[in-house]
């Protein structure tokens, strides 16, 4: 079966997280993509958190799946040669330097339309136009400029951080659509065009819902399913939640049976509604459901503190997954929360492919993240990333370079 993107050339400058997680789907998704690399160093993760000495890590080898590498060194005039052949024969450049990198190199938007027009060239910067769009940005600074970090932890504590990479792969994602966006548009016009996802953007985006809660703030002067509500004071900003769920339906984390001890005996609980009878019969609170200081979402409101805690009562008897198995059968949404150990281990995720066992030349086997994102007729097969420089000689005698001239280039240390 073929793939979606087949075909499609990708020119993958990209390096870290964000740029490599943008060029990974791509490749998931059967584009060509070409990863260019600084000769003998490569991209700075393969050596970043290294757990066996001398070999590529998992921070690299899990973001670069499905993807060749050359290493050329773009800073020496015969390999800005190669550099230009690749553009020509590339449908898309993907880039995640730090601002001004690209032109410093000498290949501004302007050359690279000269030699190839119909050329895509896609960015990850940390900002857009503006006061700090020279910044380098690394995920926890755009977690913070972008809001979640002050809208994320509880309100008697400092701001926190996710551990959902929202700045770096989340930017990454809107790149992806982005480009497949311009590769659409491209069809009609014939032209490439510039993309650009900034990661403060990326991040504001996914906290759209928090912007919405400032201007509900700004009218009304509270917000009522906020757990500061309605004893607390809001001040001008939108607090921080702690694990209330931000919309219209109150949910908290609660204990299970065994969290002296598990860190992670704890379950999401939605106190929807339409189940509100059923909760009650659950954890033996049968009057709630017709007191009128209980029976409706707004007479709940003032008491959901009391709620949770007397919901808790009946979850820290049973495990998570007990609590989960009763709770799905009455259709109240809940969740546990699962440790990354429950989650490697867990057989679905394996079935599905969303984690993947992995053989690598050096590393031995070891579990990725798969593509999140199943097409029907366009299935994932999750291979290794490739060691540095690995495909150096099978793209150059794909640009029409001979043997010879390699080994001259090689000599020369352009590539
Ligand atoms: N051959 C020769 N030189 C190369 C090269 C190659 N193949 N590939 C890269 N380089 C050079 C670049 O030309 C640049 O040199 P210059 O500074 O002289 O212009 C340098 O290597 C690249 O550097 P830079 O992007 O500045 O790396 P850094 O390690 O200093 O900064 C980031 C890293 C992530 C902070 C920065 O790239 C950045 O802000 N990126 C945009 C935001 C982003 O994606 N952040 C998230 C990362 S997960």
């Amino acid at each position: 079966m073929g793939k979606a993107l087949d075909g499609v050339r990708i020119l993958d400058f990209t390096h870290v997280q964000s740029g490599p997680t943008c060029t990974q789907l791509l490749a998931w998704f059967g584009a060509d993509v070409i990863k260019v690399e600084r000769a003998g160093a490569g991209d700075i993760t393969r050596e970043q958190l290294r757990d066996i000495p001398d070999v590529d890590s998992l921070y690299f080898t899990m973001l670069n799946h499905n993807k060749r590498s050359v290493t050329i060194d773009t800073k020496n005039p015969e390999g800005k040669q190669v550099l230009e052949a690749l553009i020509q024969k590339c449908d898309v450049l993907v880039e995640n330097f730090a601002p001004g990198a690209l032109d410093r190199m000498g290949f501004t938007w302007e050359r690279i339309q000269e030699l190839n027009s119909r050329m895509i060239v896609a960015s990850v910067k940390g900002f857009g136009p503006g006061p700090y769009e020279d910044c380098k940005v690394y995920e926890n600074v755009a977690q913070c400029a972008g809001g979640a970090a002050s809208t994320t932890g509880f309100d008697d504590g400092p701001p926190v951080v996710t551990g959902a990479q929202i700045g770096d792969s989340g930017t990454g994602l809107h790149l992806a659509l982005g480009i497949v966006t311009a590769l659409y548009q491209r069809t009609q016009t014939g032209r490439g065009q510039r993309v650009l996802a900034a990661m403060q953007d990326g991040v504001l985006n996914l906290c759209r819902v928090k912007l919405r809660d400032q201007q509900r703030l700004a009218r009304t002067g509270t917000m009522k399913e906020y757990p500061q509500y309605p004893n607390g004071k809001f001040g001008e900003a939108v607090p921080r939640a702690g694990n209330a769920s931000g919309g219209g339906q109150p949910g908290w984390i609660l204990k299970c049976k065994g969290w002296e001890t598990d860190p992670n005996a704890y379950i999401y609980f939605i106190t929807q509604a339409p189940v509100w009878a059923k909760i009650c019969n659950v954890i033996g609170k049968e009057e709630w459901a017709t007191d009128p200081d209980y029976a409706t979402p707004a007479a709940r409101l003032p008491h959901l503190k009391d709620i949770f805690a007397e919901i808790e009562r009946w979850t820290m008897t049973k495990t998570k997954f007990e609590a989960m198995q009763i709770l799905n059968k009455y259709d109240i949404p809940c969740g546990p929360i699962l440790s990354m150990k429950e989650i490697a281990e867990e057989p679905s995720l394996r079935k599905t492919g969303t984690i993947v066992e992995v053989d690598h030349p050096t590393r031995g086997k070891y579990l990725t993240v798969g593509n999140p994102i199943k097409l029907s007729d366009s299935p994932t097969e999750v291979k290794r990333s490739p060691l540095l420089g690995e495909h150096t000689d099978e793209v150059m005698a794909e640009l029409g370079y001979s043997p010879e001239q390699i080994s001259a280039l090689r000599t020369a240390g352009a590539i």
